[in-house]
């Protein structure tokens, strides 16, 4: 069996899929809150930089670890192939260390969530909060489990860049809500000019109500919710977060 973020060229393909309005959220919050005329970012588990890359280009000064080298070295390529630049480490999300200090700071599309117990994630947001300047702002996008949607078991998606054809099924195969751990299988069909393969992969994620993500914020005062968003990444139109509430983006403000 394969980890998937050991493919970086076609997770970049498979997770690129429909990013845009991912990606023009994220560039117009970091305008919004900071007042700076180049705001530094920091990505924790950057991967391969698919929200990256655009953000340097529109002005951003980035910084991004992963703790996965292929996906860095796949980065780090692509930065130098585009002439662009960018401060990619090796490190954990866990215990990162930086010795700079960032206007902004981005976790989406569950990857907080890798944190498997809650020592980790609470270190990972008092590693946030101490990386981020006064005033900084962290988005975090995660799902939560809903109590009154039925939940997704099975989401697929077709994603396609120059020859390559990938069709990613992400399956959910179990979930333990007492040890709050969802099982996903991913598997990757790509179709490539000279040649068609397929990979699965299997990973847990921890899970989230609303209560237990609250809790733990509550934890960290240093860090306040100033909006909340869903899956459409509209800005325009902050959400309040309840039992039905799925995909949610956060807005945390160092104080
Ligand atoms: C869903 S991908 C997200 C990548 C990128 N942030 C994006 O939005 O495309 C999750 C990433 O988390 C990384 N990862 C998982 N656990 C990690 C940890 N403890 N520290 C650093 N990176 C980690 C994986 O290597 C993978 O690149």
């Amino acid at each position: 069996m394969i980890n998937w973020y050991d493919l970086p060229a076609y997770y970049d393909v498979s997770f690129s899929y429909e990013m845009s309005d991912e990606l023009a959220f994220l560039k117009n919050v970091f305008k919004k809150y900071s007042n700076s005329s180049q705001p530094k970012l920091l990505e924790p588990a950057c991967g391969t930089g698919r929200l990256m890359i655009p953000l340097i280009r529109e002005g951003f000064d980035c910084s991004g670890f992963d703790l996965n080298r292929n996906a860095l070295l796949y980065l780090e390529e692509k930065l130098n192939r585009n002439q662009l630049h960018a401060n990619v480490f090796y490190d954990d999300m866990i215990n990162f260390t930086t010795h700079r200090k960032y206007d902004g700071i981005y976790c989406t599309v569950d990857t907080f969530r890798h944190l498997l117990t809650e020592k980790e994630a609470r270190q990972h947001l008092l590693g946030v909060s101490k990386a981020l300047k006064k005033n900084g702002i962290y988005v975090l996008g995660l799902h939560l489990l809903s109590k009154e949607k039925k939940i997704d078991r099975l989401t697929r998606w077709t994603a396609r860049r120059g020859r390559l054809t990938i069709k990613t099924i992400m399956s959910m195969i179990k979930l333990d809500k007492n040890k709050r751990r969802e099982t996903l299988e991913v598997e990757l069909k790509i179709k490539a000019k000279e040649r068609n393969n397929s990979y699965t992969s299997v990973y847990q994620l921890r899970t989230y109500t609303l209560f237990q993500l609250m809790k733990i914020l509550k934890s960290l005062p240093e860090l306040e919710i100033i909006s909340v968003y869903d899956e459409y990444y509209d800005l325009s139109n902050p959400i309040m977060l309840d039992s039905g509430s799925d995909y949610a983006v956060l807005l945390l403000r160092k104080k």
